[in-house]
């Protein structure tokens, strides 16, 4: 991808449709939206009745006729046109009216790295379809990158971790761009699943999705890699007879759960570290690796990536909406130009 900085300051908005929330961030404006990517359709007319959180407190409690749609699943946009009217009720009329007024609107957006063609496409569809006469793709780790503030133009390496709901994407960046990469089709919803699926085996319990969160932050207590006596109650259906009913549930058992997925984003980690040229791994070994994403805030999960590595690990400032305010940063013309330029002479 080789989008330049100037192609960059000519666009109007940026985009990150993400497979858990949709942001989008307008140039001199800032962050306009930050909602879940869900979208609420009446099955019987094909009127869309809610977008966003409002959408999202229907998941699972909605009458036949409505069906709750996530257009973006995977990190990819899977559904072009729910994506498109998803996304201009996000918008909401005035600031589409604003947009409206710009002859030829620009845009950025956020792709996953290494997205396939077919992936990119979709995206850039999906923005077209919303009056974008051109659209820019970039890598969101390099966005994340500037997002978070991190040196990505100077010759010495940052490592960045991006943790999404449905990838999780790992890269050595130098000198403005990505030395080596992973990206892992494992992230937060997984490790919701793990937990969902521990309940339903070892406590016969059906768990609702948003449930999830209160245990997760039982397991902050003593942290995703110490084993704690910590018992948590948590509420949910039985799988036999479908009456509610509450369990307590052991934690260290919930966190050896979740380790299997895990497992494999380590893995990732150390592919990247291998792969990586001796002198940038001793960069990382100063500079550490700074996780982003909204799952980067998993209790526990940076440590257990310090001790898995060895090196500094931090959570950026506002992980989650990083990716986002690095594209928006290009945008504003806030980013140092990358120091690439042909020395004169
Ligand atoms: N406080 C928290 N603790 C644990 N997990 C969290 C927390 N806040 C958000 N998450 C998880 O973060 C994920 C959303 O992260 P993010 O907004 O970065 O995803 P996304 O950009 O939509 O996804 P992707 O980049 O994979 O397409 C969800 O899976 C959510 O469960
Ligand atoms: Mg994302």
């Amino acid at each position: 991808m080789t989008v330049s900085l100037d192609q960059l300051r000519r666009c109007h908005i940026a985009v990150d449709l993400g497979a858990a929330r949709t942001r989008v961030y307008v140039k001199g404006v800032g962050l306009v939206v930050d909602e879940p990517s869900v979208a609420a359709v009446n099955t019987r007319t094909g009127s869309l009745i809610a977008v966003g959180a409002l959408a999202e407190q229907m998941t699972g409690r909605t009458p036949a006729y409505i069906r709750v749609a996530r257009p973006v699943s995977g990190g990819t946009v899977v559904d072009i046109d729910m994506a498109q009217r998803m996304l201009r009720h996000l918008l909401g009329e005035k600031l589409r009216r604003q947009l409206r007024r710009k002859p030829r609107l620009r845009a950025a957006a956020c792709t996953p790295h290494e997205a396939d063609p077919l992936a990119q496409r979709a995206t850039v569809e999906t923005l077209v379809g919303l009056g974008a006469r051109r659209v820019e793709l970039v890598d969101t780790m390099i966005a994340a990158a500037v997002g978070c503030g991190l040196p990505v133009e100077q010759p010495t390496a940052t490592m960045i971790m991006v943790c999404g709901a449905a990838t999780t994407q790992i890269a050595v960046l130098s000198l403005g761009s990505i030395v080596t990469a992973v990206r892992i089709p494992i992230g937060g919803e997984a490790i919701d699943e793990a937990v969902i699926q521990h309940l339903r085996q070892h406590h016969e319990l059906m768990l609702p999705s948003q449930s999830v969160r209160p245990l997760q932050l039982a397991l902050r207590g003593n942290g995703l890699t110490l084993n704690g006596p910590a018992v948590t109650e948590i509420h949910g259906r039985d799988v036999a007879t479908g009456l509610a009913r509450s369990v307590q549930v052991d934690t260290a058992a919930v966190r050896q759960a979740i380790h299997a997925p895990l497992t494999a984003v380590l893995d990732g980690l150390g592919k990247v570290l291998r792969d990586c040229p001796p002198d940038l791994v001793a960069d990382i070994a100063e500079s550490g690796i700074v996780m982003v994403g909204g799952s980067a805030l998993l209790p526990g999960l940076d440590q257990m990536l310090r001790d898995a590595t060895g090196v500094p690990v931090a959570i950026a400032e506002r992980p989650d909406v990083c990716s986002v305010l690095g594209l928006g940063a290009m945008l504003d013309g806030t980013v140092q130009p990358l120091a690439l330029a042909p020395l004169a002479g």
